[in-house]
């Protein structure tokens, strides 16, 4: 019987998911973890969890089981920030953000005028996340709102749960991505009527960051920002310190570059700040009291050469965190490597990133970081069955590693440090098979 004709799918495997944030110290008690487990889902959404032997008897007859014992369930994995129009500037040599931008960046999204290409690549980039085993994501489209269509017809067709928005950027900006305050107030406005809220697609207000942004779009950003609460925002902030000096530059009246985005009014829930490297006491103290969120963005402040993000700060101050590949200036899709380079940023910085914490941030953290918990990111019975089955035999080196590994936490970390798609078996969103890896 396939899935979908019966309304109970029963997966079983080793399942572990997290019910709070670990800590720094990577508490034990905060992860569930059933060795021989088994989940139990029902049209789609999780029912129940617990060890196989208790549950497996007590199955309706005829239940379909798919059986992954042997290899490592987990809720699917939570990009809080990626640009899908950068797939194919991924790796491009030898620049800081702001020559970043202007050699291999703008010249790449101008090309999403043309709605075929951004369908083309929305695809493509769609099935790499979902071969990393991600199952949702905070995407940045292009200035041009057929690419807003474009990624989320692609996401819509797979039911995914993503969020994306036409980018904001009126000034600084080639001719050809530049909109004007009121037409991208207008065709933002247009395009969150459309798709915020159908199905599984939310969508975020998306000023490219302050320095692309003259004081009238900012002005008219905040007012459709206020007008619609529900909605999210997304941006960058202190990134880099060239562009944190331009940015103070620009608005000289403003205390810091994250009080420009607070002065406008987006500086609240549901609003995602990609980067956070050059924050000072007070502007993380209003992130902690707005409820905004950070995406921390290892690989790509790492290739930029942007700085070393403080995570131990942001969490003692309650700071909602997310764990964020930025492609392409990001190096990877994989949400495994994502961590490892996580893991060396915050040693390069004097913190611990435990392997319970860095499970934390892929999943958990990333779904209360988008206001999205009581959906996913964990197991928790009535959430959304996206989840990844990881295999820890996917190359010799992982076996042969994994050998020695005696516990879920040794077995997580060396997945995080040596995996990537390769350790992706197969990705589940909604309980259904999205992607199996080709072997
Ligand atoms: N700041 C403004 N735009 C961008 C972008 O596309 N990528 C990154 N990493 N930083 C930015
Ligand atoms: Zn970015």
């Amino acid at each position: 019987m396939s899935i979908s004709s019966n309304p109970l799918v029963a997966i079983r495997g080793s399942i572990a998911h997290c019910l709070r944030d670990p800590g720094a110290a990577g508490d034990v008690s905060a992860v569930e973890w059933f060795e021989d487990g088994l989940l139990l889902l029902e049209h789609g959404r999780v029912m129940q969890l617990g060890p196989a032997s208790e549950l497996l008897p007590q199955l309706p007859a005829e239940t379909p089981l798919h059986d992954h014992s042997g290899q490592l369930i987990m809720p699917g994995f939570i990009d809080t920030h990626i640009h899908y129009p950068q797939t194919d500037i991924i790796a491009s040599y030898g620049k800081q953000l702001l020559d970043w931008l202007n050699q291999y960046t703008f010249p790449a999204e101008a090309q999403f005028d043309d709605s075929a290409h951004a369908r083309e690549v929305a695809d493509f980039f769609l099935a790499e996340l979902l071969r990393s085993g991600t199952t949702s994501a905070m995407v940045y489209a292009t200035s041009h709102p057929q690419s807003v269509d474009a990624i989320f017809e692609a996401a819509q067709q797979r039911q995914l749960r993503l969020l994306s928005g036409k980018v904001l950027m009126d000034r600084n900006a080639p001719e050809a991505l530049a909109d004007s305050a009121e037409s991208g107030y207008r065709d933002s406005k247009a395009l969150l009527e459309r798709w915020h809220g159908q199905d599984r697609l939310l969508y975020a207000i998306t000023p490219r960051f302050a320095a692309s942004s003259s004081e009238p779009q900012l002005i008219r950003t905040g007012q459709l920002a206020a007008e619609h609460p529900d909605v999210y925002v997304q941006t960058h902030v202190a990134e880099n310190k060239a562009e944190v000096a331009w940015v103070e530059e620009l608005f000289p009246h403003r205390r810091s570059y994250l009080d420009v985005y607070d002065h406008y009014g987006l500086l609240r829930e549901r609003s995602v700040f990609a980067h956070c490297l050059h924050l000072d006491h007070a502007d993380r103290r209003r992130m902690a009291d707005s409820g905004a969120a950070m995406a921390f963005c290892p690989t790509s402040n790492l290739f930029l050469g942007s700085g070393l993000f403080d995570l131990d700060t942001a969490r003692t101050l309650g700071i909602r965190v997310g764990l964020a590949t930025d492609v392409g200036a990001g190096t990877s899709f994989s949400m495994l490597q994502t961590l490892g380079e996580a893991y060396k940023v915050l040693q390069l910085n004097g913190q611990a990133l435990s392997p319970y914490r860095a499970l934390y941030l892929a999943t958990l953290g990333g779904a209360q970081a988008l206001y999205l918990d009581d959906k996913i990111g964990n197991f928790e019975p009535g959430k959304e069955a996206d989840f990844v089955v990881l295999d820890p035999q996917a190359t010799p080196l992982l076996a042969r590693r994994m050998a020695h590994a005696r516990n879920l936490a040794e077995q997580f970390f060396v997945l995080m440090m040596l995996g990537d798609d390769r350790a992706v078996a197969a990705t589940y969103v909604l309980g259904e098979l999205a992607h199996t890896r080709s072997v």
